[in-house]
């Protein structure tokens, strides 16, 4: 019924996803919850972030999926009082890994608590309880992020640069920095720690910051609007790699890998948080 997708055990115990058609597993580290909750919640301060918030606090997540992420953000926000509403955005193409996690909800710890609450979502496109409005977007990011409210956290998790090219171009990157609020800061958070992702955010005008470890990868990658916001900025030492790095050109639509070019390095070097840091 469901034959892009198929059950899998991670290294943790934990079961998750595996899409046949990108050959990828979701969170295939530490399992669902628990990469979710490590690497969105926890360095998002998702908690602390929407208590200090007035008015709304704005979540994308990108790349639904079958919904570990967004579940982790419904589990720590959901039901406590705060000043500001809660809204979470969730945008994919497709509904199909959602319904395949529904449909084998007995065997994914994590979907079962909600399994009733994600057919509504899934039914309705809305479900607003305990606090928090959650608004589905089905249909491409690339086209859908202009009608959801500024985000103050981006959970970014559309498969990888290998499989899923257009959602890491520096084209796209550059419409999605360009269309954030100057006046909200905004951290975007994901599981990649290439060299060339992160030269393409820089290029496309995020300050970009080294993530927490999780799983199998020693670190991960944040995103941001605001400096102030990063606990580890990329620095010299990282720029001097990327130099020397034979797969630091920025990811753009038709080009191919290889070493940066030099007006794309000296772009990159004179980012405002190499130039702060002088
Ligand atoms: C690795 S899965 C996401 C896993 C999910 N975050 C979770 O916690 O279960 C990637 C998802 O991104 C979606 N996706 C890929 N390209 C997209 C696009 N252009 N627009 C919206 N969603 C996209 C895929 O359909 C897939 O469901």
């Amino acid at each position: 019924m469901h034959p892009g997708f198929e059950l899998v055990t991670v290294p943790s115990g934990a079961r998750s996803l595996r899409s046949r058609a990108h050959g990828e597993t979701f969170h295939p580290g530490i399992g669902p919850m628990l990469e979710a909750e490590a690497l969105h919640v926890g360095q998002q301060r998702l908690v602390e972030r929407a208590r200090a918030a007035q008015g709304e606090f704005v979540i994308w997540d990108v790349g639904l999926g079958a919904a570990a992420n967004a579940l982790a953000v419904w589990n720590a926000l959901s039901g406590s009082s705060r000043p500001a509403a809660i809204r979470l955005h969730s945008f994919d193409l497709t509904l199909e890994p959602l319904s395949f996690a529904l449909s084998h909800a007995e065997l994914l710890e994590y979907i079962e608590p909600h399994r009733a609450r994600l057919e509504r979502l899934r039914a309705r496109a809305f479900v607003a309880e305990q606090g928090i409005e959650w608004t589905l977007h089905l249909g491409d990011f690339r086209d859908q992020m202009c009608s959801a409210p500024k985000p103050h956290a981006i959970l970014y998790d559309p498969y990888s640069p290998g499989t899923n090219a257009d959602l890491w171009s520096l084209e796209h990157f550059s419409a999605l920095a360009a269309s954030l609020d100057p006046a909200r800061p905004c951290l975007l958070s994901n599981y990649t720690r290439s060299t060339a992702v992160r030269v393409t955010l820089l290029l496309a005008g995020f300050h970009v910051g080294i993530g927490a470890a999780t799983g199998d990868k020693e670190e991960t990658t944040l995103a941001t609007n605001d400096l102030s916001l990063l606990n580890v900025p990329l620095d010299h030492t990282w720029l001097a790699r990327v130099r020397r790095s034979t797969r630091a050109a920025p990811l753009r639509f038709a080009a191919s890998a290889g070493p940066i070019a030099e007006a794309d390095y000296a772009k990159l070097a004179d980012c405002l948080q190499f130039r702060s840091a002088r």
